[in-house]
């Protein structure tokens, strides 16, 4: 379907060139004066100079010209030259029927054009617990993969775990102190090693926090520690056994956090899937002469003459000959381009690595790592702080674990959601669906406070307010949709139906600001993917929502008496309630039944 603002652009500048006029001054937008008009023109004020007459002269003769068009109810000249308009409510009420026959897609086209898009995503770090600063990538990722995915493009999610570096080294280190009779650690060993880890997550998880303190401290752990690293990185089999267990156990572990955010991969890769395309990846950036020695290490250069900050170099290998952060994200390039040939990578990564990406896109481009045509996007999202305006922190300072944080925010739900039953006191909810709803509550609560905001933005989480009903908040969304869920279900409940019904011109001005909020959704969804702006669905949802409870609450739906009335209400209704599922499912949450 075209967009609204399209057709009604299409009317204004056929009215331009009726006139005389250049076409491309019929542009119309929504108006920011709701209080006048619904949408609007500005076209006479520019036409004015290029025609040398006065703007209000030009709005006037088009503003002729659109009154007789039974689109418009108004059409408007107003001084020194705009154009205010209003649809008439058979228009609108048109429009919004066929989005309604549109099932599932509202008006919105799948692009004609798919393209394969991957977004590296998550990045958690094997071995150490999920913490706040994992949460937006998850968050911001998962949403973009859905919008580009409801467009209709192939996405592909990969996990990108930090698998690979000093980490295991110190794993693998302290291990050894605690258990030195371990068959991994047995160099003369030949057998299979145990299919069963030698720990559990919980060891797992306090082991590498007491490696790394220890490394700190004692010169003579982390050498052995980097020693380790080097063995596992060149194939000591003991120690790679160890690898696969301690990838095994974190991941397992992982993928139950990721699900309870309903956040998932197509792809686990990690950084060390990357290595093996090392070699050669370096090999071929020397003999193409882009890599060169600098002070023992081999960089690329990647600045450019238009640069106001300065770019340095791209490190590719250390003196000593080791990989960096660098070689593996170039060589993650490699195996993506070579296996899935996407037509754009996107990095949901924190906003502080921009000047890193920006090192890497270019050194990916220069030594032809991807095609001149490929799309290497950098989506940095800002820090998520405590309402100290500081990163968010324990009570006791320490870094936020993503689990904690999440049942803190459950248990608030929970507790809300019990004193609103003991409220109504008719409807009773039992334990486990109590549960269950505060779960749904809490993670809308935590994704709508996160990406009602522009990604690359800083913002304060704060649990009273992303956990209230009321305002801006995910919470405030499910309980819009649950409203119209109740409503329905009396109706139905009743022994009505609205099959075949379609939905009418409005009665009221609450009823048509429905309608006008609900046709915008095939421009907003179009425009959240193009700017990868999960935030504009949020704005989106926010405006309908409040737009139908104003008509809820102006508005007898059950009792209306005129029956094919109250089945336009219906309509309207159900509409209503998957536009606005519709939209949560790309923000990545969901609603409840009843709560
Ligand atoms: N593991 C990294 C971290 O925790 C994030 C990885 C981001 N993605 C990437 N392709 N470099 O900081």
């Amino acid at each position: 379907m075209k967009k609204i603002l399209d057709l009604i652009t299409e009317k204004v500048t056929a009215a331009f060139a009726e006139a005389g006029y250049d076409a491309k001054y019929g542009k119309v937008t929504v108006s920011n004066r709701p209080d006048l008009c619904e949408y609007q023109c500005n076209g006479a004020m520019a036409a004015a100079k290029e025609y040398k007459k006065a703007p209000f002269l030009i709005a006037d003769e088009i503003a002729a010209k659109l009154a007789v068009d039974p689109v418009f109810s108004m059409a408007e000249s107003v001084k020194p030259g705009f154009l205010n308009l209003k649809l008439t409510e058979e228009y609108l009420a048109d429009y919004v029927a066929q989005m309604q026959a549109d099932e599932g897609r509202f008006g919105c086209e799948k692009t004609a054009e798919p393209m394969t898009i991957m977004v590296d995503y998550g990045g958690p770090n094997v071995a150490k617990p999920l913490h706040v600063g994992h949460l937006r990538s998850a968050i911001i990722g998962e949403s973009v993969k859905r919008i580009g995915r409801f467009m209709g493009h192939n996405m592909i999610g990969d996990v990108h775990l930090g698998d690979w570096g000093l980490q295991m080294g110190l794993i693998i280190t302290e291990l050894r102190e605690r258990r030195p009779e371990l068959v991994y650690f047995d160099e003369g060993y030949k057998g299979e090693y145990p299919e069963e880890a030698p720990f559990t997550i919980a060891e797992l998880e306090e082991i590498y926090p007491t490696a790394s303190g220890k490394s700190k401290v004692s010169e003579a752990f982390k050498e052995e520690a980097m020693q380790a690293t080097w063995e596992l990185q060149h194939g000591r089999r003991g120690y790679q056994a160890l690898l696969a267990h301690i990838l095994n156990v974190s991941v397992t572990d992982l993928k139950r956090n990721y699900e309870n955010l309903n956040v998932s991969f197509e792809l686990w890769k990690g950084e060390s899937d990357a290595q093996p395309y090392i070699p050669d990846m370096v090999q071929k950036m020397k003999d193409d002469g882009y890599a060169y020695l600098s002070d023992g290490a081999l960089v690329v250069d990647v600045k450019e003459e238009t640069d106001t900050k300065e770019v340095p170099p791209c490190m590719i290998l250390k003196s000593d000959g080791a990989s960096l952060y660098n070689t593996t994200d170039l060589a993650t390039i490699v195996w993506r381009m070579k296996d899935y040939n996407p037509d754009q990578i996107i990095y949901v990564v924190d906003k502080r690595q921009e000047l890193y990406f920006t090192q890497v896109f270019r050194c990916a481009r220069k030594t032809g790592l991807v095609k001149p045509e490929t799309g290497l996007k950098f989506l940095g999202f800002g820090t998520m702080n405590g309402r100290d305006g500081k990163p968010f922190k324990t009570r006791e300072g320490g870094v936020m674990r993503l689990e904690y944080l999440v049942d803190s925010v459950n248990e608030e739900m929970l507790k809300k959601i019990t004193e609103n039953q003991k409220e109504k006191e008719n409807l009773c909810i039992d334990a486990d669906e109590a549960a269950e709803t505060a779960r749904m509550i809490a993670l809308a609560a935590i994704k709508y406070g996160d990406l009602s905001n522009q990604a690359v933005k800083d913002y304060i989480f704060d649990v009273d307010r992303f956990t209230s009903f009321e305002g801006n908040t995910g919470p405030y969304i499910l309980y819009t949709i649950v409203r119209i869920k109740s409503i329905l279900n009396k109706f139905y409940g009743s022994g009505k139906t609205a099959d075949g019904a379609r939905i009418g011109a409005a009665h009221s001005k609450s009823g048509k600001d429905l309608m006008l909020a609900i046709v915008g959704f095939n421009a907003m969804a179009e425009q959240a993917f193009a700017e990868t702006a999960p935030h504009k669905i949020c704005a989106f949802i926010y405006e309908l929502a409040n737009a139908f409870n104003s008509f809820y609450h102006e508005t007898k739906i059950l009792s209306e008496e005129d029956e094919k009335t109250q089945k336009s209400y219906i309509c309207l209704l159900e509409l209503t309630k998957s536009v606005l599922e519709t939209c949560i499912g790309l923000l990545g949450f969901s609603a409840p039944e009843r709560m």
